[in-house]
């Protein structure tokens, strides 16, 4: 195959390492600017496309697969494959990939940096200070709470949950886990971590509860209102995964009548929007979705894009070939 007949579209601005590369091996079309594409001009583009790289913030559906009539592979820059129809992308023969693993670690230091921010109040003291209205130091002003002896409860015991129960454990923390699976014993004893088959009893018990499932049609909403109503009075919620997974009105009702602890949050329900009680509730850090945002990841990111797409046109199977939704 001669791989500068293969026409790939890039839909947003990735490092220029990355850009380079596939411009020096494939026809590659540019998004310059970064302006995230409309659905219509998504639509419009993919009609002449072989490969399509999307990111997290482009949504593409039945009608927008259907559309690329020359579509055969989706190597999707980016690890949670939510954005996409797979459903439709196996009915029409189109590949998909996804960036695995090399997210990870930058994902979990997020994590562990809103854990100990919420739990030391960071934010709040922060914000005494700056607002001008300290007026000294005082022995119980803006107390937090200690992390070592708290039991974190992770949803989704994957790659993520692991890396962020790693971390943990320097801390001294209890870890306890809810997952599809029960992990092996030796995993289990490499990060001391108690399975909860009940997620309503893990989060009952739990300190903190850190989200690391990803989002498909079983866990939209799974921390409903019914179980975030579970929660111990000074819970710390954290979502780095999806939005979707947590039914933000109910969580942020619970931060701004003080029902819980606090919350950090790096994903929302309707991005870029965010539920307005969020924003005028204390001890919450909210990020722009910025979990895995280090240059060292996205560029790795690239390069998993580029390894799966050289794998693709060269007829062998792409290292990180999704299937189906995957649960782990
Ligand atoms: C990425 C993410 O930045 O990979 C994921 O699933 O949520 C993010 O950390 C984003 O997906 C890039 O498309």
């Amino acid at each position: 195959m001669n791989l500068k007949n293969l026409i790939i579209l890039i839909t947003r601005k990735l490092p220029e390492k990355i850009e380079k590369n596939l411009k020096q091996n494939f026809n590659v079309i540019l998004n310059k600017t970064d302006k995230k594409l409309s659905y219509k001009d998504l639509k419009k583009k993919i009609n002449n496309v072989d490969i399509l790289i999307p990111c997290v913030s482009d949504t593409i559906d039945a009608s927008i697969i259907k559309s690329g009539k020359r579509l055969k592979l989706i190597a999707n820059f980016g690890n949670g494959v939510d954005n996409l129809d797979l459903v439709t992308a196996k009915e029409q023969n189109v590949l998909v990939t996804n960036t695995p693993d090399v997210l990870t670690e930058d994902t979990a230091d997020l994590v562990l940096t809103m854990i100990l921010m919420i739990s030391r109040k960071v934010i709040v003291a922060q914000k005494e200070l700056i607002e001008g209205s300290w007026t000294g130091w005082g022995p119980s002003k803006t107390v937090g709470e200690r992390i070592k002896g708290k039991k974190v409860g992770i949803i989704g015991m994957g790659r993520i949950g692991c890396a962020v129960a790693q971390r943990l454990r320097i801390l001294g923390v209890e870890i306890f886990y809810h997952n599809r699976k029960r992990l092996k014993k030796n995993i289990e004893r490499k990060y001391d971590a108690k399975f909860f088959k009940n997620l309503d009893i893990m989060i009952s018990q739990s300190d903190i509860v850190s989200v690391h499932c990803p989002y498909t049609p079983d866990t939209f909403h799974l921390l409903s209102k019914k179980r975030l109503s579970l929660l111990k009075k000074n819970c710390i919620i954290i979502n780095t995964s999806r939005g979707e997974i947590i039914d933000e009105q109910a969580l942020a009702n619970l931060l701004y009548k003080k029902k819980i602890g606090g919350a950090g949050l790096d994903v929302f329900e309707h991005e870029p929007q965010i539920t307005t009680k969020l924003l005028e509730s204390d001890n919450v850090i909210l990020l722009p979705h910025i979990s895995s945002a280090t240059i060292e990841s996205r560029i790795s990111m690239g390069n998993r894009v580029i390894k799966n797409i050289k794998a693709f046109s060269s007829g062998k199977a792409p290292p990180d070939l999704v299937n189906k939704p995957y649960y782990d």
